[in-house]
């Protein structure tokens, strides 16, 4: 039987996200600052910041999808969908669920780098630090987790549960 452990409640992300958008105010209150959201899965979490964050915003999404499983660290990362806005007036803020590997973060970042926009930073709602295969901090985030794989305010289980308002892990009921 698998049963469901919440990781972080519908309370605990809300005040994380005010946090963060109150910080990213501060750091951007004199910036023409232009949000990049990673989907499918920072959209809810995008939705949340956004609306946390008291200034003007232009908000961008780009699709990703990566290739990359346990045994190939080169990983792919397509970019399934991209935007057309020129980027050297903005500063950039590249926002995703969750940072694992790395390799998503780093090869948008690169990415958009290329474009030279005035700045450019990253934040996730949520990082795995132990599971890195390529080095990459990001500026701003909210729970540093450990080697768990989790679902909910976006993130999804064989692309089900994104629109669960909590973070939560399966558990066997005989690993309780
Ligand atoms: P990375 O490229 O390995 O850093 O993986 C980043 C992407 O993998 C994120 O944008 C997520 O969509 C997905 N991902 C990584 N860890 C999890 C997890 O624990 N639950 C759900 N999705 C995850
Ligand atoms: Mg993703």
């Amino acid at each position: 039987m698998r049963e469901r452990q919440i990781l972080f409640s519908r309370q605990q992300i809300e005040a994380k996200v005010k946090q963060l958008g109150e910080q990213i105010a501060r750091d951007y209150h004199d910036k023409n600052l232009l949000v990049v959201g990673l989907l499918k899965g920072s959209f809810v979490f995008v939705a949340d910041l956004m609306r946390a964050i008291d200034q003007k915003i232009v908000i961008e999404f780009m699709t990703t999808s990566s290739y990359h499983d346990a045994e190939d660290s080169t990983g792919r990362v397509e970019i399934v969908q991209d935007f057309s806005r020129d980027l050297r007036d903005f500063d950039v803020l590249i926002v995703d669920d969750i940072i694992d590997s790395g390799l998503t973060m780093k090869s948008v970042y690169e990415l958009i780098r290329s474009r030279h926009p005035r700045s450019l930073k990253t934040c996730a709602l949520l990082d795995k630090p132990s599971r890195r295969k390529v080095e990459f901090e990001c500026d701003y985030v909210g729970f540093t987790i450990e080697d768990l794989f989790i679902v909910g305010y976006g993130l999804n289980y064989g692309d089900y549960y994104r629109n669960v308002d909590h973070i939560f892990v399966f558990v066997e009921e005989n690993e309780k």
